[in-house]
């Protein structure tokens, strides 16, 4: 049986905290034998906020070295630069005139956008879930990891695709959103009741995968907890402790209660220390091999342009199909 296609993408935006590793590059590798799994990065979408020109070009490179060094295996799967990939703004043009104003005005990112970038409401910013659209559907891809905030996104996604077949016949496959089997969202460590952000601007809210050791011991030991001083499962009344407890359990593959019977009797400061012990010892390789990527740019150049070339080959054809449906000339 043909493997199933999966698509997702990060953006090219500053420091990924462990909550983007916990919550997405964990489980992308864990996806990688079973699935034909595209990975970008999405650089386009960055430029719907203001960026210094060079820090998003170190920021890209930077994050493909950080999707290698986490384990995703550049041989099984393609990883690959948006912006490289004519197809997707071809593709979105057109998306974009099968897509109503009214259902962009809905978006809760964009109103959320606006807000926080009120002197710069650019229209990349509000057709940005066409680009995404079209990043999925460039693909034909069955399944799309994302997390809550983009299931929205998703949504559109299928709406738009689905327009689109019922124009044009069957063109384009109806994408859905991938659940990872360990979909703990993973909260801020000073705000435990919202998710760790790359973009909070406390740090010692989250953790950087390239902070060191001793920021992690830091961070965790000031991490919010509460008076209870038990090691107990409850989200509602004990977002901080719960949130530890899901960090600790996604890496050591412990269920929250086995974690639980691990920590009894003892005390916060024992399982703050061990929570950060195994999450350094978790990010000591990948680290590692970040730094040894990062300074090694033409392995890094090979990376992206085997995945260039893939990536183009299997959008291509999809465009060329839909540039065809809609009547556009097309070399064939
Ligand atoms: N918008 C996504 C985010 O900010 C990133 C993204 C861009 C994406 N294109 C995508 C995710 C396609 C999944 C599929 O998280």
């Amino acid at each position: 049986m043909e493997k199933k296609t999966i698509l997702s993408g990060i953006q090219a935006t500053g420091a990924l905290t462990l909550g983007n590793y916990l919550g997405a590059l964990n489980n992308w590798v864990e996806m990688q034998d079973q699935y034909d799994c595209y990975y970008m990065i999405a650089d386009l979408h960055t430029l719907t906020i203001r960026n210094n020109p060079e820090a998003l070009r170190e920021n890209t490179l930077k994050l493909i070295a950080l999707y290698v060094a986490s384990g995703l295996d550049p041989e099984k799967n393609t990883i690959f630069i948006q912006s490289h990939i004519p197809a997707h703004t071809s593709l979105s043009w057109i998306l974009n005139c099968y897509t109503y104003m009214g259902e962009l005005n809905r978006m809760t990112q964009f109103k959320d956008k606006s807000a926080k970038h009120a002197d710069n409401i650019n229209s990349g910013l509000f057709t940005y879930p066409v680009l995404m659209a079209a990043d999925i559907l460039a693909y034909n891809a069955d399944l799309v990891p994302v997390g809550d905030d983009q299931k929205q996104h998703l949504e559109i996604t299928r709406d738009i695709a689905e327009r689109f077949n019922s124009i044009y016949g069957e063109t384009f496959k109806i994408p859905q959103v991938y659940i990872a089997k360990d979909g703990a969202r993973i909260m801020g460590l000073q705000n435990p009741t919202a998710k760790m952000s790359k973009s909070a601007e406390d740090p010692m809210d989250k953790i950087l995968l390239t902070d060191t050791p001793d920021d992690i011991r830091k961070k965790f030991k000031k991490a919010v907890t509460d008076s209870e001083n038990c090691v107990r499962f409850d989200k509602e009344n004990k977002p901080g402790v719960s949130n530890l407890m899901s960090i600790y359990g996604i890496i050591k593959n412990k269920t929250m209660e086995e974690v639980e019977k691990e920590f009894e009797g003892q005390g916060y400061g024992v399982f703050k220390t061990a929570v950060a012990e195994t999450v350094i010892e978790r990010l000591e390789p990948i680290q590692k091999k970040y730094n040894d990527l990062l300074e090694n740019p033409e392995k890094l150049k090979q990376i992206y342009k085997k995945g260039d070339k893939k990536a183009k080959e299997k959008s291509d054809k999809i465009l060329k199909e839909v540039c065809k449906k809609v009547g556009l000339v097309i070399e064939e």
